[in-house]
């Protein structure tokens, strides 16, 4: 999206300046959001970066892992939270089976985010994805990485498990971990999510990079923190550890959506003044 369409009143957070700010010391602050109504939302409240994540595929559409995302799917959710004009930078996720193939498979379904708005690429991976993250970069996509519990491997993994508790240099272990972040610097992504790992490894990993590591259940020492929205709004039932509920919206909804059915049930609702005359 053209930056100078936005209707956010800040000025648009840009790929540069996201890279910049592990220098200068400021904590990034990235959340996601799937739609117009909430990206307005969370770019008021100041968030850096806006993930269009493929968590849409667990938290909207309900299914168990984010393996049945595709790009249409993501597309749809990018141009709904390029619309709300947000100033934060819009991160688009790359979804299972639209990069796997090769880095001409991975500009593709990338060039069809941006134009659907999206600012910049997200794609999960460390070593395996570096020719990858290159051939994207050398094209003018700029790359956020994605190591550690990383949810498109979870058959791999046998759930959505830890990862980077025990040495070793297999997928998933610490030492291929650190690998895996230094893999996807080299390869030129600005900036890296590093999800459920052992704190010690996330503050090791952020200290060795000169990209801004970006973690979620990886402890406070990243250079920045992401969310999913929904566990940050408490709207599920779901209770992690990673995760904290700044909001109990999902009692609120309750509250709100049986007080209707009571009004509706009662005859209460629509009294005479919400009523046309
Ligand atoms: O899809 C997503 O929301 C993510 C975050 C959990 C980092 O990848």
């Amino acid at each position: 999206m053209d930056s100078s369409s936005s209707t956010s009143p800040r000025t648009k957070v840009t790929v540069p300046e996201i890279a910049a700010m592990k220098a200068a010391g400021t904590k990034i602050a990235m959340l996601t959001a799937y739609d117009a109504t909430f990206a307005r939302l969370v770019d008021d409240a100041g968030v850096d970066m806006i993930l269009v994540g493929d968590s849409a595929g667990m938290v909207i559409a309900g299914a168990g892992t984010t393996l049945a995302v595709d790009l249409d799917e993501m597309m749809y959710h990018v141009r709904a939270v390029a619309r709300a004009g947000p100033a934060a930078l819009i991160v688009g996720d790359l979804p299972f089976g639209s990069y796997q193939v090769g880095p001409e498979q991975a500009i593709e379904s990338s060039v069809r985010l941006l134009k659907a708005g999206s600012e910049c690429v997200k794609l999960e991976g460390g070593t395996s994805m570096e020719q990858t993250i290159a051939a994207l970069v050398r094209v003018d996509i700029p790359v956020v990485g994605h190591i550690g519990l990383t949810p498109q491997s979870v058959h791999r993994m046998g759930g959505h498990r830890v990862q980077g508790r025990n040495a070793g240099v297999e997928a998933g272990q610490r030492d291929r971990l650190m690998d895996d972040a230094l893999a996807v610097e080299r390869a030129g992504a600005f900036s890296v999510v590093i999800e459920g790992v052992p704190r010690s490894l996330a503050a090791e990993i952020t200290a060795k990079l000169t990209i801004p590591t970006i973690g979620i259940g990886a402890g406070p020492d990243c250079d920045g923190q992401v969310l999913v929205l929904h566990d940050v709004l408490g709207l599920s039932d779901q209770r992690f550890k990673f995760a904290k509920h700044y909001a109990d919206l999902r009692a609120a909804t309750m509250t709100a959506a049986r007080e209707y059915v009571d009004e509706v049930r009662r005859g209460d609702w629509p009294d005479d003044e919400h009523s046309f005359h």
